[in-house]
């Protein structure tokens, strides 16, 4: 009898037809990492034994009250409101006087560098009666007017004129400020709390994981622009870049063909608190590693492996690739949609316009990819769990960055903060194979 499967479209393509070309211009890391070193050498470890880093139990997950529970879902909204975001690249916005706007979990935000650089996030809502300031996506600007009665605000967030103030009446200007949100930047990305007045401490936050992403210097990087793409449940955005397992098969014909030739690649995994990091094998042979000394293996990223991270909740940074794509899960109003932007940097402006076009085809290509096979899947899949019965699912021992991903995102919705917090435990090697 014949099995019976189907195929995503853009699976007759190959990658070939994506139109994805390598440029060679993998920034060299210059700053050595000992957990790089002891990842890399786990993943080489992997390999040898057909192995792959692995949970010590299969996780259940109901369908239907994590992908399509309205309460459940208002409890993820209300947590991306007293946690850090990402919300931004320091790349998109070096020069003083430009800034961007944005809704994060609808809050909208205007996000600024003023003329000294300082960064600031505000509340894209004037202090008088709340229209938005702008609707420019970004741009340059020293003060912004409001459309509404013309109140006029420095990019400082200072309310520097009230139109017709005769007739509005006095008041003390400095009360009528913009409001400000928590912001900072670190490691070229840049991060905001959305409740004004919370402490945003991003060291404590990412738990060591900030100083790992500096070494790539994302800072100094070029900004291409972004994207962005419609989708399911965000969390479905999230665990596509967690697993390694579908690659070979969702992927058979696009990613598969330049990351694993044909194979579920192993992962080596580290968590940062809720966050985390695996590294999986790229172009180069991993065994080349054991010419090398083991302190030396973190020489060999991006060409033999790269990393991909989690900055919990929603954000998924990958290395190791001419352009780089974060990818920004926003959750929508309701369970089943959210929003991924794609953000994209390389690793300095391009000198052509020939390489200026195959950078555009790179990201372009990197998007489709994502939005073809993933969120293809991912909304067949939203449409299972929105059948509201209880639809079992099961997570793998392979899929630890999943597992880790949903014990974690639990651990913060049922907020008893004695409880043990989940942790990625160190690799073994035992059989049988995941990887054959
Ligand atoms: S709402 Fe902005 S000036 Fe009135
Ligand atoms: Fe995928």
């Amino acid at each position: 009898m014949e099995e019976a499967t189907f195929a995503v479209a853009s699976q007759q393509e190959g990658f070939e037809g994506t139109g994805y070309a390598g440029l060679g211009k993998l920034s060299a890391l210059t700053t050595p990492s000992e957990s790089i070193n002891k990842l890399a050498h786990e993943l080489l470890s992997h390999h040898e034994h057909k192995t792959t880093h692995m949970a010590p139990e299969n996780m259940p997950l109901d369908a239907a009250a994590v992908y399509a529970n309205e309460e459940r879902h208002k409890a993820e909204l209300a947590l991306f409101k007293r946690i850090p975001l990402v919300v931004g690249l320091t790349a998109e916005l070096r020069e003083p006087g430009s800034f961007k706007t944005m809704d994060m979990v609808g809050v909208p935000l205007l996000i600024t560098r003023d003329k000294a650089g300082a960064l600031h996030t505000f509340l894209n809502a004037c202090t008088h009666r709340g229209s938005p300031l702008t609707d420019k996506p970004c741009g340059k600007a020293a003060r912004f007017t409001c459309p509404y009665h013309a109140w006029t605000f420095a990019n400082d967030g200072r309310l520097l004129a009230v139109h017709t103030q005769d007739q509005f009446g006095q008041f003390d200007k400095s009360t009528r400020n913009l409001v400000e949100l928590p912001c900072t930047e670190r490691a070229g990305l840049i991060f905001a709390m959305l409740t004004p007045g919370l402490e945003l401490d991003v060291d404590a936050f990412y738990e060591g994981m900030l100083s790992e992403i500096e070494r790539y210097g994302y800072a100094d990087w070029h900004y291409l622009g972004s994207m962005e793409a419609k989708a399911a449940n965000w969390k479905f955005g999230v665990e596509g870049f967690l697993e390694t397992y579908h690659v070979p098969v969702l992927h058979r014909a696009t990613l598969s063909q330049i990351a694993s030739g044909g194979r579920p690649p192993a992962q080596a995994f580290e968590s940062f608190g809720p966050h985390l990091r695996y590294l999986s094998a790229t172009g180069e042979p991993i065994e080349d590693l054991r010419t090398l000394d083991p302190q030396d293996y973190w020489t060999r990223e991006p060409h033999n492996f790269r990393a991909i991270h989690l900055l919990f909740p929603n954000v998924a940074l990958p290395t190791g690739f001419d352009v780089i794509q974060l990818m920004i899960m926003v959750p929508g109003a309701n369970p089943g949609e959210h929003t991924t932007l794609f953000w994209h940097i390389t690793p300095e402006a391009p000198k052509s316009e020939e390489e200026a076009a195959q950078l555009e085809a790179n990201r372009q290509a990197m998007v489709k990819i994502i939005v073809d096979e993933d969120y293809y899947i991912n909304a067949l899949v939203q449409k299972v769990s929105d059948a509201k019965t209880s639809f079992p699912l099961l997570l793998g021992r392979n899929e630890i960055g999943l597992q880790h991903f949903h014990q974690s995102l639990n651990w913060y919705l049922n907020g008893d903060e004695r409880a043990e917090r989940p942790k990625i435990g160190p690799s073994t090697h035992e059989g049988p194979s995941t990887v054959a």
